[in-house]
């Protein structure tokens, strides 16, 4: 005797030779359809053998077919034309190929479905180790450190001083020279204050600048670049004569591969009494960063711990020793404060570990798309100094604003650091076509971004911009500096492009 097992239930009835499948199927309580009643004419019997075909009867040409016309595969079966032979044991195994293909269709579309989250400028996740350390302090210890002298109050600021001492063993520097504050904006309000004057610009185009910045009075005067993404010296020493109050290195440096010779900066504005700050919170170890500050000699140094996987809305400030800056701190939570320690002692490590991860994911994207989309060119080629989650790349023919907001509709969140705040201005002042710019982009994965994640955002990509290519077919050659010239393109398309897409430049 042979014994019928049904995979999917565990059930399983023994058969002598000569009966069908379909019948011993039935016989275990298998969920087996049979609308023609075992007339091999209407394939709803069908099942797939996974162990023990042998001990079956062949199959007759009419069964093949069908189980063609059902979509099955060479190892499925009527059941009801399935006989066992004679002389065979052991057992024959079966399932439903209908479940496997069910099951298929689920994963499809729950793929389909999926979120893809490449906005890890915007949105950090916070590493668990750091709410670890942040929980305790929000469910039972909280209180506002600034406030009356009891209980609450004196456990909150204790917290904060702890948080402090951690802070400063980690960036190696005195605890008194750690400030916490609850963000830029406040970060903003204290530099007005020490300069005595009044709001020079809102917080944004002061802290968030599209390239980094000289504030002289209510001006703030840009710096140039030369073409290999360096800064261009002559022009920081013009813009710094004018009576420039504050120089501060911001965000450009890192999303785009520009390099600043902060020690040749903060020199220059140590000669002029001019406060020099930089943010380094783009950096990607924390040993990188220090060597860059005590080259620097900055006098404050900011870090946004959101980008170290701590919590966003607190801003870690490092003054020069001795550097006495009337700076309030104000306003912030100690659970906040806590998890930026944490996230400063941490990052070393976890950065150590997911460079190399997501430099590898990085370069496969850019030859990817290089590769699979013509006119899409990696920066690579001049802007070696990328941070390693950072894929730099210009699409042509599209506006990279118009790309991100296109990709929120297809289920891929890249936010508002993927184009336009900094990276096309910062190209403009390099030299490169507007047109050209406005392509450009950069993605930023972050330490929690699976591989599958990741070859589902590229495929969307590419998806979308090939669609809006079919609509609009400008593709053109790369604009680069020390690339080939641009192709012929119609004026009229590009007229639109503009028109729809593009700011004033
Ligand atoms: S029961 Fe209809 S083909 Fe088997």
């Amino acid at each position: 005797m042979i014994k019928v097992i049904y995979i999917p239930s565990g059930n399983h009835a023994m058969a002598l030779a000569g009966e069908s499948l379909l019948e011993r199927l039935h016989a275990a309580g298998a969920p087996i359809e049979s609308v023609c009643r075992g007339n091999g004419a209407c394939g709803t019997c069908i099942v797939e053998v996974e162990e023990g075909a042998e001990s079956l009867s062949p199959a007759a040409p009419d069964e093949c077919d069908m189980v063609k016309r059902r979509g099955g595969n060479d190892r499925c079966r009527l059941s009801c034309q399935a006989k066992l032979l004679s002389g065979t044991s052991g057992a024959v195994k079966l399932t439903q190929p209908v479940l496997r293909l069910a099951r298929a269709e689920r994963e499809r579309a729950a793929r389909a479905f999926q979120r893809v989250d490449w906005d890890h400028v915007e949105s950090h996740p916070i590493f668990p180790e750091v709410f670890q350390e942040m929980g305790p302090i929000l469910a039972g210890r909280y209180g506002s450190p600034v406030g009356e002298k009891h209980f609450f109050s004196t456990r909150a600021h204790e917290a904060i001083e702890k948080a402090r001492q951690r802070a400063a063993r980690a960036v190696g520097c005195a605890p008194e020279q750690i400030l916490f504050l609850s963000g830029w904006a406040e970060l903003a309000l204290g530099l007005r204050i020490l300069h005595g004057e009044g709001p020079v610009a809102g917080p944004e185009a002061l802290f968030f600048p599209p390239m980094e910045m000289i504030v002289a009075g209510r001006e703030i005067l840009p710096w140039r670049f030369g073409a290999s993404g360096v800064l261009d010296t002559d022009s920081f020493e013009t813009s710094l004569a004018r009576g420039a109050s504050l120089v501060f290195c911001g965000s450009a440096i890192a999303g785009t591969g520009t390099r600043l010779p902060l020690a040749r900066i903060a020199e220059a504005a140590r000669r002029r009494r001019i406060p020099f700050g930089v943010d380094l919170s783009w950096s990607w170890s924390l040993e990188d960063i220090w060597q860059e500050l005590s080259g620097a000699e900055a006098s404050f140094v900011t870090l946004a711990p959101s980008l170290f996987g701590g919590p966003r809305g607190v801003i870690v400030l490092v003054l020069a020793s001795g550097a006495g800056w009337p700076l309030p701190e104000r306003g912030v939570e100690p659970a906040l404060a806590a998890g930026a320690a944490a996230a400063l002692e941490i990052a070393g490590a976890h950065r150590a570990a997911e460079g190399k991860r997501l430099a590898a994911l990085r370069d496969s994207v850019e030859s990817f798309w290089t590769e699979k989309l013509p006119g899409c060119d990696p920066w690579s080629r001049w802007a070696a100094d990328r941070l390693p989650q950072a894929a730099c790349l210009t699409f042509t023919a599209w506006n990279a604003e118009g790309l991100s907001s296109f990709l929120e509709t297809a289920g891929v969140a890249v936010g508002g650091t993927f184009a336009g705040s900094r990276t096309d201005r910062v190209l403009r002042a390099l030299g490169v076509d507007p047109l050209y710019a406005a392509g450009a982009a950069t993605i930023w994965l972050g330490h929690e971004n699976t591989e599958e994640e990741f070859s589902l955002g590229r495929d969307r990509i590419l998806a979308a911009v090939k669609s809006f290519r079919a609509v609009v077919p400008t593709a053109r050659p790369g604009l680069m500096p020390g690339t080939q010239a641009a192709a012929p393109r119609p004026a009229t398309i590009e007229g639109e492009l503009r028109a729809a897409y593009m700011d004033e430049t």
